[in-house]
């Protein structure tokens, strides 16, 4: 990434209101925001600008580091930091992480060409892994500790409880009190919690869901995004009770139900741990185009229901390259998270995805994220409408080929141009 998209602003001035109704705090418009100038006749092409304001916080990219293995310990949210990264989200922390036991082996890979071969290319990622197993205590030392050292980087807490306003009420004011900038609220994880009414229990539920964006909004003082679950006839549902509920925001996709693959030699399904496995999530270029539909099915019913302006819609789900993040963001995205293509790549990805980004905007001019974001939601329609559309093109194209219908269609103004379109090639 180029130095420039690095730099963070550094003054704060006079506060900006929040957005709603909301106690929340809003952080102020930095002194410094650069107001670009149209580039004049012959002068060189601007410099793409990749920085994002998403609810009140400045970001240099859009690239965030989703809730998973990457945001995990103080040494790899560091290291996201020091690469460049928008963004970091930590793994989901609960307030009584004993309750948290992992398996090994909890990953899976589907990869492409002959027989899933171990050659060929990771196109499926299938995870059993619970949220944080690591005591809530040391999680938000670690935050503390990151945002003293990077007070203008932007830190998510990502959080889970049990049905229990008590519970999340705690959760919320301790994460809050580490510093952390927002919360992302896990309202998605597929695999294990659900037996503990806790993430995707509650993304399925949208009763439950409105009952406990209720607990969560008003106790948090930060930006609240809702984590979604792709697991859901209606993703659009939740995301409005969500919205309707106080969040500032929405993120969208957390993995899929999914089952990896069946030995077919011991006939046990896989990932194995003692001969026996569990349904878990899906992840990687496999989920991108699910991502897409379930991103855009969201962002459709924002732009219909809801002021865009005051809230946020983050994509998430198979980014690799920086031209999957466009697709993202032509969907109405403000940001892009990324977890597998992490694990897969290592936290120097960011360049290559800003690099990606910005060579996109080049081809374009558009020297800003906001100059395309949502640009590609118009072309959706429902396929009814792409059936009159069909038809009246072949009715068009069928006209011009024929030429005149009648010698009474003559005119004297188009006469040279009615006589071209019935000549033969
Ligand atoms: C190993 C693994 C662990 C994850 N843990 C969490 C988690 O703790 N909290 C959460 O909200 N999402 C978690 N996720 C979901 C990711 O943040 C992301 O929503 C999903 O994997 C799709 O994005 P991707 O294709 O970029 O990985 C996890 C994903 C993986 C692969």
């Amino acid at each position: 990434m180029a130095a420039s998209s690095l730099a963070i602003p550094q003054g704060r001035s006079a506060a900006v209101g929040p957005p709603l109704q909301s106690r929340k705090r809003v952080p102020a418009l930095p002194c410094n925001l650069v107001v670009r100038s149209a580039a004049g006749e012959g002068s060189p092409a601007v410099e793409p600008d990749l920085s994002v304001r998403v609810n009140g916080l400045e970001m240099p990219n859009p690239f965030v580091i989703g809730s998973g293995p990457p945001g995990t310990n103080y040494t790899v949210m560091k290291r996201a930091f020091d690469e460049g990264w928008g963004a970091v989200i930590a793994k989901t922390v609960s307030l009584d992480s004993s309750k948290v036991v992992n398996v090994t082996p909890r990953y899976a890979k589907l990869r492409a060409g002959s027989n899933g071969s171990a050659k060929g290319q990771i196109i499926g990622w299938e995870n059993i892994e619970l949220i944080s197993d690591r005591p809530l205590e040391t999680m938000l030392n670690e935050f503390k500790q990151l945002k003293k050292e990077y007070p203008e980087r932007i830190l998510i807490g990502s959080i889970m409880e049990e049905y229990n306003k008590d519970a999340w009420h705690e959760l919320i004011e301790r994460v809050e009190e580490s510093g952390v900038d927002a919360l992302e609220i896990n309202f998605s994880c597929p695999h294990g919690m659900p037996e503990r009414k806790m993430g995707a229990a509650v993304g399925q539920d949208c009763a439950l869901l409105e009952e406990v964006c209720g607990w969560i909004n008003e106790r948090a003082t930060i930006p609240v995004w809702a984590k979604m679950t792709p697991n859901i006839t209606d993703i659009s549902q939740p995301a409005r009770v969500a919205l309707r509920s106080g969040c500032e925001g929405i993120a969208a996709i957390n993995t899929i139900m999914s089952v990896m693959g069946i030995d077919l030699d011991t006939l046990r399904p896989e990932p194995c741990v003692e001969g026996y496995s569990t349904p878990g999530g899906y992840s990687s270029k496999a989920v991108h185009p699910i991502a897409l539909a379930k991103v855009m099915q969201i962002a459709q019913m924002m732009k219909a229901e809801y002021n865009v302006k005051d809230f946020s819609l983050s994509g998430i789900g198979g980014v690799e390259t920086g031209h999957d993040a466009a697709e993202f963001i032509l969907l109405g995205a403000d940001t892009v998270q990324v977890c597998t293509g992490v694990m897969m790549h290592g936290y120097g990805l960011v360049k290559k995805l800003c690099d990606e980004l910005k060579e996109f905007m080049r081809k374009h001019n558009f020297s800003t994220i906001e100059e395309f974001r949502g640009a590609s939601l118009q072309y959706f329609t429902t396929h009814t409408e792409l059936v009159r559309r069909q038809q009246e093109a072949i009715r068009q194209r069928k006209a011009v080929r024929k030429g005149l219908q009648s010698d009474k269609d003559w005119t004297g103004d188009g006469f040279v141009k009615e006589t071209e379109s019935m000549v033969s090639n």
